[in-house]
């Protein structure tokens, strides 16, 4: 890849992102303004950032660990189906309404053959998964995952190996999922008793093909044009399939934003989507162990998202293009324990315990702020998955008996179940804190002045009920919040719940899983303006119906 043109010296390059960040006006580039006293929110009907597309709220399984193997697919428990699906796995899956499921990596998509993971079981081939140094069976693979998600009632988002395969059998692997009959792979896929195509709508073009960690990385423009010829072929089986290019895998990459140009300027009129990744840490390098810092983070996401956006519109604006790409934030989460040495290596076993994160309250806070800041990108971020969703960096954890809820299912369930319909613009007037870079990693690193509260809202304009999802950052005091209703004035509050406690390293265990749930918090009382006391580090929802 050419580095002539320097990551930082690039990104002073690009219009609205650069002058942003040079003027230190980020925050008011998502609608936040620094006040002292109660924080304010004016919520006004008429103005919406986007129709909410309810993939931003997706997940991601990746055969890795126990995710696959005894997390969702364990043949020989009692709580298993007839099809060795566990019962009470899906059923919290369904009972999430995870809209989208990304699938089969991951590290892992990029060494694997597809083939071996179809047809008959017995003749299926164990092979020594090299991303993560385990035993693959493939006793679960490609139609076993359509049907488990027919089950669960989710959409597939299937991954293609860019790794060690060839564009040949990624198209192929399109083709035995979706061409209907009478070639060679549908008729494959039929022979294997799935008569009806699968209709995967979306494809990722491989996985953190940047990444030096990756089986198969290439330089950007190769995998730039390896994306395109592949697209281009993909098209020709339909050309309304929506694909996501793989844009960079974090922002410490030396590559960061130059390989996302130098991608992008190779396939960017046949791709639909780039795709981002991060996970975050309360580490000492990344935040220097401070939870203040810790529970800003998210706003660092927000930065990574105007930054992708800045380049898709620089190549948009030099290609002369009508098309505006959306941005695919297909893997993010809080990982950091589980992350080195035994936690990653599977030493060739079988279904091994790999990144086993336990998460506890303050990392729950800020998967609610990574979720706001998700919302409040909606207009470009369209699909977004918590990576992953069973045992691996998951909400959800099995053991031999039963399943349980991690501290992070929470803000994940809320935003699942409420957020629905528009997503409004909101102005938001917040007292701040500041963050300072000295000691942090560079990339982390930011003398900044933070909100204290992160608000975010959607109405629904099918049945007028609203949501409303707050962080409150302060780690010692509660913050009044003032939301200013305007077209639209609550008539009721359906739910008001919030998620604190005194000890922010608290965590569930199976023998104690209500440590971190949420409670209820006292509502207010409905109208146009609505006063209500956010409790010191917490995250609530509140739901309303409005006239
Ligand atoms: O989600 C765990 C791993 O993190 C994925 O396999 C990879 O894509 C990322 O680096």
């Amino acid at each position: 890849m050419s580095l002539t043109v320097g990551r930082r010296q690039f990104l002073e390059q690009l219009g609205r992102s650069g002058a942003a960040l040079a003027a230190g006006s980020w925050l008011a580039s998502i609608g936040y303004s620094a006040a002292a006293g109660p924080a304010r929110a004016i919520v006004n009907q008429a103005r919406v950032r986007s129709e909410l597309d309810r993939r931003l709220f997706g997940s991601f399984l990746e055969h890795l660990g126990r995710a696959v193997y005894t997390g969702v697919y364990d043949p020989g428990s009692p709580l298993a189906d007839a099809n060795g699906f566990r019962r009470d796995v899906a059923g919290q899956i369904k009972g999430l309404g995870v809209p989208i499921i990304r699938y089969p990596g991951g590290n892992f998509v990029s060494g694997y053959h597809w083939l071996d993971g179809v047809g008959p079981r017995a003749g299926r081939p164990t092979v020594l998964e090299r991303a993560w140094n385990s035993l693959e069976t493939n006793q679960f693979g490609t139609n076993e995952f359509i049907d488990w998600c027919r089950l669960v009632g989710t959409e597939p988002l299937l991954g293609m190996n860019f790794g060690t395969g060839s564009a040949e059998m990624a198209v192929a692997y399109v083709e035995y999922c979706n061409v209907d009959r009478g070639t060679k792979w549908s008729e494959l896929r039929r022979s294997h008793g799935y008569d009806r195509p699968h209709g995967v709508r979306t494809w990722c073009l491989g996985n953190e093909m940047d990444g030096p960690w990756q089986m198969g990385t290439i330089p950007a423009r190769d995998y730039g044009r390896k994306a395109r010829d592949t697209a281009r072929q993909m098209r020709v089986l339909d050309p309304g399939y929506q694909l996501i290019a793989c844009g960079s895998s974090n922002t410490i990459l030396p590559t960061y934003l130059v390989w996302d140009r130098e991608v992008l300027e190779e396939c960017y009129d046949q791709v639909d989507g780039l795709s981002l990744h991060a996970y975050y840490g309360n580490t000492q390098t990344l935040t220097g162990n401070s939870t203040a810092r810790y529970l800003a983070m998210n706003l660092d996401m927000d930065r990574q998202i105007a930054e992708a956006e800045a380049v898709c519109d620089y190549i948009q604006a030099m290609r002369r293009s009508s098309k505006r790409l959306w941005l695919s934030f297909d893997e993010w989460n809080v990982w950091y324990r589980a992350r080195n040495g035994a936690a990653v290596n599977g030493n060739r076993a079988f279904a091994p315990k790999l990144l086993e994160e336990v998460y506890n309250l303050e990392d729950a806070l800020l998967v609610g702020g990574f979720i706001n800041t998700l919302v409040r990108n909606s207009d470009r971020v369209r699909v977004a998955c918590l990576a992953q969703l069973v045992n691996v960096i998951a909400p959800l954890v099995t053991n031999d008996t039963g399943v349980l809820r991690q501290s992070i299912f929470y803000p994940y369930s809320c935003a699942l179940k409420y957020a629905r319909g528009r997503v409004l613009d909101l102005r938001v007037e917040s007292d701040t804190y500041p963050i300072r870079a000295t000691g942090l990693q560079a990339d982390f690193a930011r003398n900044a002045d933070v909100p204290f509260v992160d608000i975010v809202a959607t109405m629904n304009p099918g049945n007028g009920e609203a949501c409303v999802l707050m962080l409150n950052r302060d780690l010692d005091a509660e913050r009044e919040v003032i939301l200013n209703w305007r077209e639209t004035t609550p008539t009721r509050v359906l739910a008001c719940e919030t998620l604190t406690g005194s000890d922010l390293k608290a965590f569930n265990t199976f023998e104690q899983p209500q440590r971190v749930v949420p409670r209820p918090l006292e509502p207010p009382k409905p109208g146009s303006q609505m006063a209500l006391k956010l409790p010191p580090r917490s995250y609530t929802v509140m739901h309303l119906a409005t006239s």
